[in-house]
């Protein structure tokens, strides 16, 4: 599904305060660079094309490009990109920079009035592979009074918008414990759901596969999907089976090092094509 995507070196990426369950020292920077090169070379041997923001120093998770903006395209008023409001004020610094990025390249900002609310790109908000609606997440990171501000501004464009409560607190990012496949198939780890939310989840797709709780710790469920490949941090012999029924191949990437900040493959690109 990535044509295009954008991605930020990991420079500066460092574990300094502790934003979610995962986060711990120390962090190795040339490993890192490593397997950040890995998952760059995976994606444009998947055929993506990669486009590169400047790192900025001291925004030690700038490297995880899928939460400062959410990005779309509608009829109504072409390419646009909704700006979020981070829950960690060392975050909040990192959305200006990729604001200016797309902006730039010519993209509309939709600025929501957010004060009070949190709402966190797309580590939250996914589209599905069809971009007829968007399921968003929230519970740990981005609030209900945020999605619900997004999904107002996303149905004046056409869009609805499928409100899911997360109740695991080690799947704080929707894109933890959802991973569309193609138009009919997910992946999913079930335990991360409100039961509202998951029979949400279970009707909107015809084919729903279930990771287990320890595949989705390990961010199997945080994978890339890019041309009939599926980059995955890991693979089990469940995920395999999943994927060959998705005629997907798998292509594994070490994210080890970015796994102590609590982020994988799919949290370091956001998809912009
Ligand atoms: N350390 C980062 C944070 O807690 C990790 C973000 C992971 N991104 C994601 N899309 N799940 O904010």
């Amino acid at each position: 599904m990535a044509k295009r995507v954008l991605m930020c070196p990991p420079t500066y990426f460092d574990v300094r305060e502790r934003k979610n369950p995962y986060m711990r020292l120390p962090i190795d920077r040339v490993r890192a660079q490593q397997q950040w090169d890995k998952l760059r070379r995976a994606l444009e041997e998947s055929g993506v094309k990669v486009e590169i923001i400047a790192p900025v120093k001291d925004l030690e998770d700038m490297v995880f490009a899928a939460n400062q903006v959410f990005i779309g395209y509608s009829e109504k008023i072409g390419k646009f990109i909704v700006p979020s409001e981070m829950r960690h004020l060392i975050r909040q610094k990192e959305v200006p920079f990729y604001v200016e990025w797309f902006r730039n390249k010519g993209y509309k900002i939709i600025a929501l009035d957010l004060r009070g609310e949190y709402l966190e790109g797309q580590g939250d908000l996914l589209w599905h592979p069809d971009h007829s609606k968007i399921w968003a997440g929230y519970g740990f990171r981005s609030t209900r009074g945020g999605v619900e501000k997004f999904a107002a501004a996303m149905k004046e464009l056409g869009f609805q918008v499928t409100l899911l409560q997360l109740v695991d607190d080690h799947c704080y990012h929707l894109d933890t414990c959802l991973c569309p496949l193609n138009n009919e198939a997910a992946l999913i780890y079930p335990g991360a759901y409100s039961a509202d939310a998951l029979a949400a989840v279970r009707q909107g797709w015809k084919r729903v596969h279930e990771l287990g709780r320890e595949e989705a710790l390990q961010f199997m469920g945080n994978g890339i999907v890019a041309n009939g490949r599926y980059i995955t941090p890991r693979l089990t012999s469940n995920l395999s089976t999943i994927l060959a029924r998705e005629g997907l191949e798998p292509v594994v990437v070490d994210t080890s090092e970015f796994e102590k900040s609590g982020g994988s493959v799919f949290c370091m690109k956001s998809v912009i094509e």
